[in-house]
This record gives C-alpha cells, structure tokens and sequence, in this order.
C-alpha cells in the first residue's frame, strides 16, 4: 500500500475514535484516566471502578462482543465513572495525545494503566503483537506525568520477562518495588481464572522526572 495512503487511512480512524468516543470522556475536567489495555469483558475495570468512584476509568478492547459485554455490566452496576471503548489500543493512545481536543480543553491525561493477562503471542515472530512495546510506553509517556503507574500482569513467564526488559530499557518508565507502589487492587477476572500457563507475575512502573529539556 502506498505511504500516503496508509497515513490517510490512519487519519481517518484517528478522527472517527475522536468523535465517537472522545464525547464520552470528562475531557474538560482534566481529570486524570484510568485505562485498561485489552480489557476483555471489563471483570477486572467494572470491579475497580466501583471500588473507586473517584476516578474515570475506560476499558479499550479490539472485541466488539467483549466490549458490549463490558458495558452491559456497567450499566447494570449504574457506574458513571466506567466507559468501555472498542479499538485498537495503540491506535486510541496515539488519537488521545494528538492535541487539542478542543479550545480551551485540558490535554488528556491519564493516571493509571493497567495491562493484565494481555495476549503472549510466545513464538518470537509475533512478539511484534505483544500489547507492552517500546512505542507503546513513548505514547503514554507523553500523556503521563511523573508518578503516573502502569501495573503489568501475566501468567506467561516470558511475556514477563519481556515486559520487564521493555520497561527497563525505556527512559521514562522504571521499575518500582511492591513498597512503593503496591498493588492498586485485586479481582480475579475471567481469564486470571484461566490462565493455564504458570503463576502470574506483576510489576508495576512509575512514570519517571525526565530531565528538563528531555524528550520522549
Ligand atoms: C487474554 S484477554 C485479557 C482480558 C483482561 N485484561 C482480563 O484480565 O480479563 C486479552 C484481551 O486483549 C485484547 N487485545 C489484544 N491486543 C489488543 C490491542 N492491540 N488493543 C486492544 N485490545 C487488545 C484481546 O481482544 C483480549 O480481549
């Protein structure tokens, strides 16, 4: 495919995410979101959002039937602090960061990221499909500021060695101990449930001070 036509076609779903969903959004708050990356049938946010009513939290999933059962749980639990979003997560970071919303709008901004029992892909050609990549964390380094979490989780030991190299190659990530940054919450969601794999893991990383000047 050509290049221009490629950027067209990225622009246009770009601007569809932004008007189909960013009306859904407290954008003119300026409060800061929650995110879950792959967030299946939203076990884990629906429970995490009504055990914290203060924060707006949003679920982004590529699977239309995941996402309808995620809301459904939401509207059925009347939470107004929970929206689920089906698309493609990098691609939904990437329209986020791109300002302005509107005149006058706070930049997005997000406070919490969560990445559970996210897909392994184990044979090393597909690792490119991996959800945690070194663009992934340059997206949300530019929607974060310092101090903001991103808790990582999988039953797959490589996949979790993986991210942990990710996160410790990158600038504006590193990695923190349980004292500093416990566990945010726990609920075990459907596919906790099933994961088969091996014991799962955890790490949580901490969105770094960069250097006045610095960049990501
Ligand atoms: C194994 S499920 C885990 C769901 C949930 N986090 C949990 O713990 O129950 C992984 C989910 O990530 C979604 N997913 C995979 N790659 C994605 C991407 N690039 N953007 C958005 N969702 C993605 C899949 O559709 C799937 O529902």
């Amino acid at each position: 495919m050509p290049l221009d036509l490629y950027d067209s076609i990225r622009d246009q779903r770009l601007a569809a995410l932004r008007a189909e969903f960013f009306p859904r959004l407290p954008l003119a708050t300026g409060v800061p979101l929650t995110l879950e990356l792959g967030c299946g049938h939203g076990h884990y946010l629906n429970a995490y959002a009504a055990a914290h009513p203060e924060e707006f939290c949003v679920g982004l999933d590529l699977i239309a039937d995941r996402i309808a059962r995620a809301e459904r749980k939401a509207t059925r639990a009347r939470l107004a602090n929970l929206v689920f979003v089906q698309a493609e997560a990098a691609l939904f970071l990437n329209a986020l960061a791109a300002a302005p919303v509107s005149a006058g709008v706070p930049a997005p901004r997000l406070r919490r990221i969560f990445v559970l029992f996210s897909d392994p892909w184990p044979k090393r050609r597909h690792w490119k499909h991996r959800v945690l990549q070194p663009a992934l964390l340059d997206t949300l380094a530019a929607l974060t500021e310092a101090g903001a979490a991103l808790h990582f989780r999988t039953d797959h030991p490589d996949y979790f060695t993986f991210a942990r190299e990710v996160v410790e190659q990158h600038a504006a990530w590193r990695l923190a101990g349980a004292e500093e940054a416990p566990w945010p919450f726990e609920h075990v969601s459907v596919f906790e449930e099933r994961a088969l794999a091996g014991v799962p893991q955890s790490f949580t990383a901490l969105r770094s001070a960069l250097a006045p000047g610095a960049t990501v």
